[in-house]
């Protein structure tokens, strides 16, 4: 189960593995430029690039990012249409740069219910990176957590008993190693339905940073401040 056993944990001075990022901001971004909220997004987008591009420097085996979420969908259909066609510019734009870099992309959450476009370029991607050993890029889609663990239920549910290890196996990130950090940018201090589960001892960390000025310094920091944590996982 992706649980962490407290010794892999260590007392101060881990190696943060497996980051996950709520990228927050972009619209406050453009706003205090007078910018349209797309432009915003537009530049959330280059700060994915970045971490992407910074993630094995930092020594990531893993970078979790939420892009967009099962609640995302209440946003106007303008907006939604704007992070589609930034998302397939992303993969149309960087995909050979991932693939060249040994980075495995990895989806969490429901994308297949993307247009059908939308879902092809993803999966051509996944296809493509899937046998990559370098850093996973996981991005959520569609995500949210509390559908996450009710699928994951379900699937347990027909296997055999629902444990609290049966359920973990069967969430999107199994195959991930635990969560050890979770960022979230933009001042707000909420898990917005985000990892729920994987986040039951991650190490938290804010920022007022606007997602589009956040760079892999700023992660380098983040981490860095995780590496001087002690983490107990309820012992002592
Ligand atoms: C939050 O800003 C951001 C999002 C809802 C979308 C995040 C998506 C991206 C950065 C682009 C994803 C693209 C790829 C290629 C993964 P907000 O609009 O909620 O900002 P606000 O709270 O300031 O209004």
């Amino acid at each position: 189960m992706n649980v962490p056993a407290p010794e892999t944990g260590g007392k101060g001075g881990a190696h943060a593995r497996h980051v996950a990022i709520i990228m927050d901001g972009n619209g406050r971004w453009a706003k205090k430029r007078h910018l349209p909220r797309a432009i915003g997004h537009q530049k959330g987008v280059e700060a994915v690039r970045a971490m992407v591009r910074g993630a094995k420097g930092l020594g990531l085996e893993v970078l979790t990012l939420y892009a967009f979420s099962t609640e995302n969908w209440r946003r106007p259909e303008d907006e939604i249409s704007d992070l589609m066609g930034l998302m397939k510019k992303f993969i149309v734009s960087d995909l050979d740069e991932m693939a060249e870099n040994n980075i495995r992309l990895k989806i969490i959450g429901d994308y297949k219910a993307f247009k059908g476009d939308v879902v092809e370029l993803i999966e051509g991607a996944l296809k493509r990176t899937a046998s990559n050993t370098g850093t996973t890029i996981a991005v959520a889609l569609n995500y949210g957590s509390m559908d996450e663990i009710a699928r994951a239920a379900t699937k347990a549910a027909e296997q055999g008993p629902i444990t609290p290890e049966t359920i973990a196996a069967h969430l999107d990130t199994a195959d991930l190693p635990p969560l050890d950090l979770l960022i979230r940018t933009s001042g707000e201090e909420r898990l917005s339905n985000f990892l729920l589960w994987q986040a039951a001892y991650a190490e938290l960390w804010f920022t007022d940073v606007l997602w589009p000025d956040f760079t892999a310094d700023h992660l380098k920091q983040a981490m860095d401040a995780f590496s001087g944590r002690e983490r107990r996982y309820g012992g002592r």
